[in-house]
């Protein structure tokens, strides 16, 4: 495997590395406090083409590889990892699972419009009962002549409220597990369709999360995705590259606490000296730093083999499983390092902190990775 970029790839890195310190950077404060979702900013992701960098041109997409797209997520999520997962969630299980499994009139009338950034996409798949242990969705979907009637409540949901569609999960064939569940494109517009509480989160305080409630909704034939009882395989093949989204979002997270860490041990004097000159600070940022490239190996790896068209679920999850833990590892680290001053909200590393969190939960918790690398090593 080649770890080095290609040109596109360093241009995009370079690219989006800017955009984020010059338009994202000044908007950080606004999200924190007010809980603003960043609007504003995915407009001009959008006229930067970064609403649908992995997606054909064919589509309204920017045409570049997956690697692309993770290296933006990568540089978006240093800056904010509130619009890294926007991004995230809009592309890898928002927008792919449309061109992956949608047929030529679905592709065609949903994905320009969410490669442009025209739409954000979104992704219902988690409930109430049923997070971890995906399988046991309770919302319904019935047929009844040109429509389907879903019936349920959907809980934490990425982009809720802001998305104009949304890739929902429902049981139409009841008692067949797995297999008796159907994906559905959802607009925002559907009748019996809405919007639920937002959350009040630790962190990701820019990012919407909320509730979907399907109360007899009406959703035409013609957004079922794939075939009735292939739901769960489409959640799951898109899952696979939504994680390689989080590890990436991840190594974002634990790079910005690393440098940060560095210049305040650089900085901050005591008995007399830079404690980075103290080896217990100055090893705690070589484990940082050691860490931070295992992960970033691991993430573009994954990224490389789907480039590939090769199979990568047990390294999105080896990647995910890896770098959400060095996130929340460095983070605590930097907080550490940065004593008392970083408990307060003065200093970012409190936001890494509770950011890093979330990644070792969502898409699948630490647990669920290692669920997923230890069944197919042992099979
Ligand atoms: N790709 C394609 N198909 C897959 C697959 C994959 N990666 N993984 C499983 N499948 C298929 C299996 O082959 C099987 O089909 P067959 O019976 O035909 O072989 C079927 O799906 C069922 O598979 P399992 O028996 O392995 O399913 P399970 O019930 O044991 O669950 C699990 C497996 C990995 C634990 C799964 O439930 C899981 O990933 N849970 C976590 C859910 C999750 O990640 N939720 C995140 C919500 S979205 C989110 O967080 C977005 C956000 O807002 C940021």
């Amino acid at each position: 495997m080649n770890i080095r970029f290609t040109p596109e790839q360093e241009m995009m890195q370079k690219m989006v590395k800017q955009f984020a310190e010059q338009q994202i950077a000044p908007f950080v404060k606004e999200m924190e406090t007010n809980e603003t979702f960043p609007r504003e900013i995915i407009r001009k992701m959008s006229e930067l083409g970064l609403m649908g960098i992995p997606i054909p041109e064919k589509y309204g997409g920017s045409g570049m590889d997956f690697t692309s797209y993770i290296i933006a997520i990568h540089q978006l999520s240093k800056v904010s990892a509130t619009v890294g997962v926007i991004l995230s969630v809009h592309t890898s299980v928002g927008t792919n699972p449309i061109l992956y499994f949608g047929t030529e009139e679905q592709k065609k009338k949903f994905v320009p419009k969410l490669a442009e950034g025209t739409f954000l996409g979104a992704f219902g798949l988690t409930e109430p009962h049923a997070g971890s242990d995906a399988a046991a969705l309770k919302t319904t979907a019935v047929r009844h002549g040109d429509h389907y009637i879903l019936n349920g409540t959907k809980v934490f949901i990425t982009n809720g409220g802001e998305a104009d569609t949304y890739i929902v999960f429902a049981v139409t064939e009841p008692g067949k597990g797995a297999k008796g569940i159907s994906a559905f494109i959802v607009e925002k517009e559907a009748e019996g369709f809405q919007v639920g509480k937002k959350e009040k989160k630790m962190g990701l305080h820019g990012s919407n999360t909320t509730e979907l409630i399907f109360d007899q909704a009406k959703i035409p034939i013609a957004n079922l995705l794939g075939q009735e009882g292939d739901g769960f395989k489409i959640a799951m093949a898109n899952l696979d590259f939504g994680r390689i989204g989080i590890a990436a979002q991840s190594l974002g997270i634990a790079e910005a606490a690393l440098e940060a860490a560095a210049a305040y041990a650089k900085e901050r004097k005591q008995f007399g000296k830079p404690i980075e000159k103290q080896q217990a600070i100055a090893f705690k940022l070589a484990d940082m730093a050691t860490n931070i490239e295992a992960a970033k190996l691991l993430t573009y790896r994954a990224a490389h083999l789907k480039d590939n068209g090769k199979t990568c679920s047990q390294e999105a999850s080896m990647a995910k499983l890896f770098a959400s833990q060095t996130a929340m590892k460095t983070a605590i680290e930097a907080v550490q390092i940065f004593g008392g001053y970083g408990y307060t909200k003065d200093y970012a590393v409190e936001r890494y902190f509770r950011d890093a969190k979330v990644c070792e939960i969502y898409e699948g918790t630490s647990e669920i990775q290692r669920m997923v690398i230890s069944k197919q090593l042992l099979s």
